[in-house]
């Protein structure tokens, strides 16, 4: 279980974060639940203080999320998405300018709103398929955030190009990488500072945990994030760690299950009467399928339906009965939501779109549901 550095993906997903292979060890790393170390000597000896500091739980998951992101340096884990993402605009000094997508995650750009509202930085909001638009507002600035595939719309954004932009103007680069996992986008091979994740998704993969990490390329801005998560405390329950490791050793099965059910459901529902459009990078007629092609290792496991009305939409979802009415995405099971249910919501996203996190059911089971709901919601059938 100490596979070469060069083994697959799958094989490192399964061997990575082991504890040292000696007899009568324990194949997985133990759950230490304390809240301080014995420790009489120097603390700057490295020795294990105190538990907000350093958890040994935290890191065969730390280091594993490094090498799938093609970090040298471990990553860090945080007690959710949210403290992850509020951790990388830490980075950003007070009153400095970042440039975050309008149509980001509704807390990415809900929590860059607020920091600007309070004067702690300068937002310019973007649409980052604008790819002139986006390089203007780079001028000047202190941190671009990047989100692709984005959440709803699953659109995907020239990533070489815009770091490209960013690092000539020395602007930091961070990316959420939630919806494509490492297995599918590696931005920090393409140049990007900072990789954000949602472990609570696709990592962990069972709806059972709320969990952040961080990759950081280099070891100095590793550093000042530590620093910020040790000082501001956002750290994870040991346990919730444990289970997005345990969750990553099933990743790629995963991934590959769920990318494939996504695949097929959105090529049957592209044509259907019942919807204005049907979202998804995978489909030859997306508008940014060729990028996708090009940047991404495969298309995910969201598929985004537009209904032509709000109450069409609720109807379908109310109508579904295998896929599950809730709000996430990543885990085994699929869900089904209208995302302008959310208030705050970016008003981007259309009224009467419903995303569908597709898990690992069945294809023909899922395809039935929805057939039935758009039936019962619509009256149209897709024969
Ligand atoms: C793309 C993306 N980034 C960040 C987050 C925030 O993560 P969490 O809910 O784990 O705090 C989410 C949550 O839905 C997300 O979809």
């Amino acid at each position: 279980m100490h596979p070469e550095e060069s083994a697959h993906t799958d094989t490192r997903l399964v061997a990575l974060g082991r504890p040292v292979a000696e007899n009568a060890a324990a194949l997985n790393p133990p759950i230490v639940l304390t809240s301080t170390f014995r420790s009489a000597g120097d603390p700057e000896e490295g020795d294990r203080v105190y538990a907000r500091y350093s958890n040994p739980t935290w890191e065969p998951l730390e280091a594993a999320i490094a090498d799938l992101e093609g970090s040298e340096v471990p990553g860090l884990a945080y007690a959710s998405g949210m403290a992850a993402v509020a951790a990388a605009f830490s980075l950003v000094p007070v009153g400095g300018t970042v440039v975050v997508p309008s149509a980001s995650y509704n807390g990415t750009i809900g929590l860059a709103r607020e920091l600007s509202a309070g004067g702690a930085l300068v937002l310019r909001e973007i649409d980052p398929l604008d790819l002139a638009a986006t390089e203007a507002a780079l001028d000047g600035a202190d941190l671009l955030w990047i989100e692709s595939p984005t959440n709803p719309m699953l659109d995907v954004v020239d990533l070489p190009a815009l770091v490209a932009a960013a690092r000539e103007r020395r602007v930091t680069v961070v990316v959420d990488n939630t919806f494509s996992t490492p297995l599918r986008q590696r931005p920090l091979l393409v140049g990007a500072d900072v990789v954000v994740h949602s472990a609570t998704k696709y990592i962990s993969g069972h709806s059972d945990v709320v969990l952040g990490l961080l990759i950081a390329r280099d070891a100095d801005v590793r550093e000042r994030l530590l620093r910020q998560r040790t000082l501001h405390g956002a750290i994870p329950g040991p346990f919730e760690a444990w289970l997005a490791l345990r969750g990553l050793r099933t990743l790629a099965l995963r991934l590959d299950r769920s990318e494939a059910n996504a695949h097929e459901l959105a090529r049957r529902l592209e044509h259907h009467p019942a919807l204005a459009r049907v979202r998804y990078p995978g489909l030859p007629a997306d508008p940014n399928h060729e990028r996708a092609r090009a940047q991404l290792d495969g298309y995910g496991a969201v598929v985004s339906i537009e209904l032509d009305s709000v109450e069409r939409a609720d109807a379908v979802v109310s109508a579904l009965r295998v896929f599950t009415p809730a709000t996430s995405l990543g885990g085994v099971e699929s869900l089904v939501e209208r995302r302008r249910r959310h208030p705050a919501e970016p008003r981007e996203v259309p009224a009467g779109l419903i995303r569908l996190s597709i898990g690992i059911e069945h294809v023909d089971d899922l395809w039935r549901d929805l057939e039935q709901a758009l039936e019962y919601a619509t009256g149209t059938t897709g024969d």
